[in-house]
C-alpha cells in the first residue's frame, strides 16, 4: 500500500518556513521544533523510549515539565527535572524545561509548531483527543503528533511505577538506573 502512495519519495520535511509562515506562530527558520509536555513523576522508560524516538524526527526536543501545583506529585519539580536531565543526557537535540499556564502559550514562546503525547492503550485516546483539539482550538498553527512507545511500554505508566515500588515489587526494567535508586530511597523513607 505504501509504496502507491505518489508523496513516498518526497522529502517528508515541511517545506522551508518563514515563508508562508502561518500568522500567530514565530518560526525560526526551516527547524522544527517539538515539545513534550508531561508531569514526569517520575521518568519512565516508556518517557525516554518516546523521546529517543522524537528526537530522531524533530530538530529538537524541549521535554517541559508542567508545574502543576493541583497534582500531588512524589518527587519535587527539582527531582524531576534531575532525573529527565540524566535521562535524556546522551540525546544532544533534547533539552528539559519546566513551563506553567496554558501549553500553547507557552510553545509559541518556544516557536515550537509541535506538540509530542504518547498513547499507549485506547484508554489514553479520548483524554488525549480532546486536549489536542482544544489546544488546536485555541491555537491552529501548533499541531500535536501522537506517537506510540515499543510494545513492551505499552502498559508503563508513572502511577504504576510508584505503586510497584511501593508494595516491593521490582522496578528495574522500568525506568532509568538513577530513577530506580530515587524511588527506593524516597519509599524507605516514607516507611
Ligand atoms: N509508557 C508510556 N509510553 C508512551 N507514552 C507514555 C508512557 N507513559 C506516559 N506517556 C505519555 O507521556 C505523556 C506525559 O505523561 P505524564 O508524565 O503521565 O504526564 P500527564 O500528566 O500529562 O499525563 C503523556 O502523553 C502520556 O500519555
Ligand atoms: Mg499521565
Amino acid at each position: 500500500m505504501l509504496s502507491t502512495n505518489p508523496h513516498r519519495n518526497c522529502c517528508i520535511r515541511p517545506a522551508p518556513l518563514g515563508y508562508n509562515a502561518p500568522r500567530g506562530v514565530a518560526l525560526s527558520e526551516d527547524k522544527i521544533i517539538a515539545i513534550y509536555p508531561g508531569s514526569f513523576d517520575p521518568v519512565t522508560n516508556g518517557h525516554v523510549d518516546l523521546i529517543e524516538r522524537a528526537s530522531k524526527l524533530f530538530d529538537r526536543l524541549i521535554v517541559a515539565l508542567l508545574l502543576n501545583p493541583e497534582k500531588d506529585p512524589l518527587f519535587t519539580v527539582e527531582e524531576r527535572v534531575e532525573m529527565l536531565k540524566e535521562a535524556v543526557k546522551p540525546l544532544a537535540n533534547v533539552e528539559v524545561d519546566t513551563f506553567g499556564g496554558l501549553l500553547v502559550e507557552y510553545a509559541r514562546r518556544k516557536r515550537a509548531r509541535v506538540l509530542l503525547r504518547g498513547i499507549r492503550a485506547v484508554s489514553d485516546y479520548e483524554y488525549e483527543l480532546q486536549m489536542a483539539l482544544m489546544n488546536r482550538q485555541l491555537q491552529p498553527e501548533i499541531e500535536t503528533v501522537f506517537m506510540l512507545p515499543a510494545e513492551a511500554y505499552s502498559y508503563l505508566s508513572s502511577h504504576l511505577v510508584k505503586e510497584v515500588a511501593q508494595l516491593g515489587g521490582s522496578i528495574r526494567d522500568l525506568v532509568p538506573p538513577a530513577v530506580e535508586a530515587r524511588i527506593r530511597a524516597k519509599v524507605k523513607s516514607s516507611q
